[in-house]
C-alpha cells in the first residue's frame, strides 16, 4: 500500500481512494474479464483495433497498480477461445498489441518484481506471439511479486478437460487408470492455475452480466464485480473502487456470519417443528 501511495500525487482521486484500502483484506487473487474495448471505439467513430491499443495502456496501468498494491494474483482474460471468430485483421492486431506490450513492459515487470505466466492453449497461438510470450515468461520467472496470469486461446471448459486428461494420463502411466476416482483436490491441482489460490474478486468491465467461459472451475466462491466502465478507460481508480467494494462484502462460503451463527443457535431452543 505504502509503495501505491508514493506514486500518486496526493489530494488525486486515485491516492484519495488508496488511502481508503484495507491492506490486511486485500484480494490475494483478482480475475478480470476485460470487454467493451469495441464499443469503446465505436463511441468515437474509430476502428474496434483502436479500441484494443487504448486498452493495453488499462492492462499496464492495472498491472502495476496491482503490483504496488502487493496483489499476489492478477489474471487477465486477454483472448478466448471463441475469439478466434473474429476478422483475421482483428486477430492480427491484437497478437500484434501482445508482442508490442511485452516488448514494452518487460523492464516494468523487472523492475516491479512482476512474474509473468499465460493460461491457455498457447501451443496454438501465432509463432511470433508465442516466441514472445515464452522469452518473457523465462525472463521473469524468477521474480517472486505479482504473479500475472495472461489467458490467450483459453476456455473454462478446456481447462476443466485438460486437467481431468491429465489426470487419466498420470493414472494410465502409473496403470491406476481402472481405480481412478477424481476429488476436487486432484482436478485443483491439474487445472491450469494449480498452485494458486482462486480468485477472490473476479471483474467485468462495459456492463455485461456473463462469465464468457472464463476460470469456470477457478471463481466458484469468487465476489463477482461488474462496472459499466469500458476496458481502455478501466485504470487506477476503477480497481481501486473494485478492491473498495470487495472488502465491504462478507464472505462466507456457503456458511453463516459469525453473528447469524449465534441467532441460529439461540433458534435451537425455539425450533419449528418440522413435520
Ligand atoms: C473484449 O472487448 C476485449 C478483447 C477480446 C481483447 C482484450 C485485449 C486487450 C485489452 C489488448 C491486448 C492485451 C494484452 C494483454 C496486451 P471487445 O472487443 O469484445 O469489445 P466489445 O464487446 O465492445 O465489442
Amino acid at each position: 500500500m505504502q509503495e501505491l501511495l508514493r506514486v500518486l500525487d496526493p489530494g488525486t482521486e486515485d491516492w484519495g481512494l488508496a488511502r481508503l484500502i484495507d491492506p490486511s483484506r486485500l484480494p490475494a487473487h483478482v480475475a478480470i474479464i476485460m470487454d467493451g474495448n469495441g464499443r469503446w471505439a465505436k463511441r468515437r467513430f474509430l476502428p474496434r483495433v483502436a479500441g484494443h491499443k487504448a486498452g493495453v495502456d488499462s492492462v499496464r496501468s492495472v498491472m502495476e497498480t496491482a503490483a504496488r498494491l502487493r496483489v499476489e494474483v492478477l489474471t487477465l482474460y486477454a483472448f478466448s477461445s471463441e475469439n478466434w471468430k473474429r476478422p483475421k485483421s482483428e486477430i492480427d492486431t491484437l497478437f500484434r498489441l501482445l508482442r508490442f506490450f511485452l516488448r514494452q513492459e518487460l523492464a516494468t515487470m523487472m523492475e516491479q518484481n512482476i512474474q509473468l505466466n499465460a493460461i491457455g492453449r498457447i501451443e496454438d497461438l501465432p509463432e511470433q506471439a508465442r516466441d514472445e510470450l515464452h522469452r518473457v515468461i523465462g525472463l521473469t520467472s524468477r521474480n517472486n511479486g505479482l504473479k500475472v496470469n495472461l489467458a490467450l486461446n483459453y476456455s473454462g471448459r478446456s481447462d476443466i478437460i485438460d486437467g481431468v486428461n491429465r489426470l487419466i494420463e498420470e493414472a494410465r502411466a502409473q496403470g491406476q487408470l481402472g481405480s481412478l476416482e477424481i476429488s476436487e483436490e486432484m482436478l485443483q491441482g491439474a487445472v491450469s492455475t494449480s498452485g494458486l489460490p482462486d480468485p477472490d474478486l473476479l471483474i467485468r468491465t462495459s456492463g455485461e452480466m456473463r462469465i464468457s467461459n472464463f476460470l469456470l472451475w477457478q471463481i466458484a466462491y469468487a465476489e463477482i464485480y461488474v462496472t459499466q466502465t469500458y476496458w481502455p478507460d478501466f485504470r487506477c481508480a476503477d480497481l481501486l473502487r473494485a478492491i473498495l467494494d470487495f472488502q465491504k462484502r462478507e464472505r462466507r462460503f456457503g456458511g453463516l456470519s459469525a453473528l447469524e451463527r449465534v441467532q441460529a443457535e439461540d433458534q435451537v431452543a425455539e425450533a419449528v417443528p418440522v413435520r
